[in-house]
């Protein structure tokens, strides 16, 4: 007879887990948090010198909190999913002013904090408390569906139901927090290094011996993938006025996409955009660019660009000059930055 699930898990590991990310070997939630909330929607590489900088520039909650929303947004920009740094940022003001600044330590009062669902405050909980709480990424859905032989596609609320039942059962009974917060981590790693989407590493997997999906040959079936749907595609045109020194952008809504975020003038087609360079800037030659393409989780996006290059720079209506060389440290979403330093 094997040894526990979460024995064998936590052994793993200590051995073979990973140790020196930069948000380990620290109960400080606060940055456990922020790592959590980087790691939702980005992989641990992408992850690692954004939170290195967010860290220096915020390194506590306090800084955070009082911090304006846009520097906190400038820190974030080329993350992706802005919605996350707005409600990191609330989050923090919540913190302050409800809990005096510390995480409360347990999963369901961080569970009320903007941002946090019940992985993540489990997540936390379990890091920096050694709180008993099972955490369901999708890392760890892909293991406990394969062990516990759950089929389905994960992101049906029946599934993920079934999923965290599995999940529960599993977690230590007793033990210290270090086995506590090994546990989750060893979860996450199996997931991130052994079982993998694809041709995961089975012989190297400590829970192999009683793992459902490899006994009766389903590790490829699996999880379930995701119904396959084409996804909406939606095409818009943006004005870059440039000068030799300075490009022109405006800030956009908070709401919607790259939210809060300073951009190029954004237009529903090419005939509004001419009709704006007309009546805003009307010596406008514009020579178009090529396309920027860019996928969201909901839909594709293809932005024309309309490049318009100016003699000095001249007042537009709500839009901002700002010099094209401190465009690395701007808050611009990826593509546009990419694209204006490609033309810079
Ligand atoms: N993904 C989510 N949380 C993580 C963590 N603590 N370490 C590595 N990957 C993660």
């Amino acid at each position: 007879m094997a040894a526990p699930f979460a024995t064998r898990v936590i052994a793993w590991q200590r051995t073979h887990g990973r140790h020196a990310l930069p948000w380990q070997n620290t109960d400080e939630a606060y940055r456990i948090w922020l790592s959590e909330i980087m790691l939702q929607q980005t992989q641990v590489a992408a992850v690692i010198p954004y939170f290195e900088r967010f860290v220096s520039a915020f390194p506590n909650v306090h800084a955070l909190a009082q911090a304006p929303v846009e520097n906190v947004l400038a820190h974030w920009a080329g993350l992706g999913y802005y919605a996350r740094a707005r409600n990191l940022h609330a989050a923090a003001k919540m913190l302050v002013r409800e809990f005096g600044g510390t995480f409360p330590n347990d999963a369901e009062k961080i569970a009320t904090l903007p941002g946090i669902g019940r992985s993540t405050a489990n997540a936390i909980a379990a890091f920096a408390y050694g709180a008993r709480m099972p955490i369901l990424d999708g890392n760890v859905k892909r293991v406990l569906a394969r062990h516990a032989g759950v089929e389905g596609f994960p992101g049906v609320r029946a599934v993920e139901e079934k999923l965290w039942t599995e999940a529960t059962q599993r977690v230590p009974a007793k033990g210290s927090h270090a086995d506590m917060r090994s546990y989750t981590q060893g979860m996450m790693d199996l997931g991130a290094q052994v079982c993998k989407r694809s041709a995961p590493l089975c012989m190297l997997c400590p829970v192999n011996a009683d793992c459902n999906a490899r006994a009766t040959q389903r590790v490829d079936e699996i999880p379930a993938s995701r119904p396959t749907k084409v996804l909406p595609h939606k095409t818009k045109w943006v004005v870059a006025l440039l000068d030799a020194e300075n490009v022109m952008v405006e800030r956009r809504p908070d709401q919607g996409i790259w939210g809060g975020l300073l951009s190029l003038p954004e237009f529903d087609s090419e005939a509004d955009a001419k009709a704006w360079l007309k009546a805003n800037v009307p010596t406008a030659k514009w020579v178009a660019g090529t396309p920027i393409e860019h996928a969201f989780t909901h839909y594709r996006l293809t932005l024309h660009p309309l490049r318009v290059s100016l003699r000095k720079t001249r007042e537009v209506p709500a839009l901002t000059a700002i010099p094209r060389a401190t465009l690395a440290t701007q808050g611009l979403p990826a593509p546009i930055k990419k694209y204006l330093q490609k033309i810079s």
